[in-house]
């Protein structure tokens, strides 16, 4: 078995600390917690809008649906992502030539890194980070660097951090913007510092941008791909899941240059397969008519208030208010590591959240806590109540005054 394999676990064989991980969460739920450990939106609340469920099942219907699409992808959904990139991301693409469908954006992420990863490549992530990234790397043989980012900084690591751990190596850059778990949506300036460095380097982007909407307070979500010499050089990687909500249909899209998608259409039958039919002709059905993506919007910012004003102010931790999607990112150093204070949560409040050591070296000491769950805001503030109530116990147990 290759390192990364024998590395691996699933939790067949002993307890898994993540509370993600399929029995797992089961449990959790026989015994009533409440899980906010899982980036699901409005987990466990039914969110499809009728016309995109009705656009799925006419598919199977209509016997569409019951087949193979081409394993890139549905041109028609290929022809409503384009539309849909150009307004996000301000991106011209050639749907037919610029965009692949895959299996949801985890296996894009995946798909984006194969090609040019080979055995002892350094691959440069910002840490904490969404842990596919590391294991990703790990896989396809490669060696995750981490750069640490830090609250001081609003998690911006500075360029020279970059800089400081470039080796002869260094083949790629994964971006994770906006980031999960810190919710950074990485500013313009510094982006382009990056861009620099990246191009100055000769090195490769993934850009994963699964949370490229909804971003709040007037920040600018700028994507990567479009700055000064990355088009040729980024493959950015979206989801349908997050924003939109559409996570059961599990369909993503990898945005890159023609001459790294003929490379990703020549290899798709054996790396992905093909995407969902049923659930491409759903997601055409959401893309063309996305009204509903600005009420989901208004209630994830209302749950972002709802999570921001629950945990501002609770003595002995800290939080940046979150800038993009559903997870609060918080500091509970000072009332014991991430385990105990996750475990202490479990007990408490009866919340499953996720512990920040999961989320890579500088996680340690923070706790992640899916706010987009649970199924409505009335139930997000009855939990944020028990949590911010059980936090306070917790530092006046450790002695730490309001
Ligand atoms: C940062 C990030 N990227 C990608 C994904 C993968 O999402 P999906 O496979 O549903 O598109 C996730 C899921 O949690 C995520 O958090």
């Amino acid at each position: 078995m290759t390192p990364a394999f024998k590395k691996a676990e699933g939790g067949l064989f002993g307890e898994v600390g993540k509370a993600d991980v399929g029995d797992a969460v089961s449990a959790l739920k026989e015994n009533g917690i409440q899980l906010m450990s899982w980036a699901d939106p409005f987990y466990s609340g039914s969110s499809y809008p009728e016309h995109v469920i009705e656009a799925a099942v006419r598919s199977l219907r209509s016997g569409e649906g019951v087949h193979y699409t081409m394993p890139i992808g549905s041109p028609e959904l290929k022809r409503e992502l384009a539309k849909f990139i150009k307004e996000y991301d301000g991106l011209e693409v050639d749907p037919m030539r610029n965009l692949i469908v895959t299996p949801g954006s985890d296996s894009g992420l995946f798909f984006a890194m194969l090609p040019f990863i080979e055995k002892g490549d350094e691959v440069m992530v910002i840490d904490p980070s969404y842990p596919n990234n590391l294991q990703n790397a790990e896989i396809c043989g490669g060696v995750p660097v981490r750069i640490p980012s830090f609250a001081k900084d609003c998690y911006h690591p500075p360029i020279e951090e970059f800089e400081k751990r470039l080796s002869e190596k260094t083949k790629m850059v994964v971006l994770t913007n906006p980031n999960n778990p810190t919710t950074t949506v990485y500013r313009r300036e510094w982006l382009e510092g990056l861009a620099r460095f990246i191009v100055r380097n000769d090195l490769v982007c993934v850009a994963d941008q699964a949370f490229e909407f909804p971003v709040f307070d007037g920040l600018e979500m700028t994507a990567i791909a479009s700055l000064p010499g990355m088009w040729e050089r980024t493959l950015t990687v979206c989801s349908l899941s997050k924003g939109m909500g559409l996570s059961g249909f599990r369909v993503g899209y990898i945005i890159a240059d023609d001459r790294i998608m003929d490379k990703l259409h020549g290899t798709a039958v054996s790396v992905i397969g093909a995407t969902n039919s049923a659930a491409q002709a759903g997601a055409i059905a959401a893309l063309k008519n996305r009204e509903f993506l600005k009420a989901y919007a208004a209630e994830h910012l209302r749950r972002r208030d709802i999570a921001y004003e629950a945990l501002k102010d609770i003595p002995g931790t800290s939080l940046l208010k979150p800038e993009s999607g559903f997870l609060s990112w918080i500091d509970v150093s000072a009332l014991g590591s991430s385990d105990e204070v996750a475990a202490y949560l479990m007990n408490e409040a009866g919340a499953a959240v996720n512990s920040g050591a999961f989320y890579g070296e500088q996680g340690e000491g923070f706790l992640r806590i899916v706010h987009g769950t649970p199924g409505s805001s009335e139930e997000l503030r009855r939990v944020m109540q028990r949590i911010r109530a059980a936090l306070i116990k917790r530092a006046r147990e450790k002695g730490i005054a309001g």
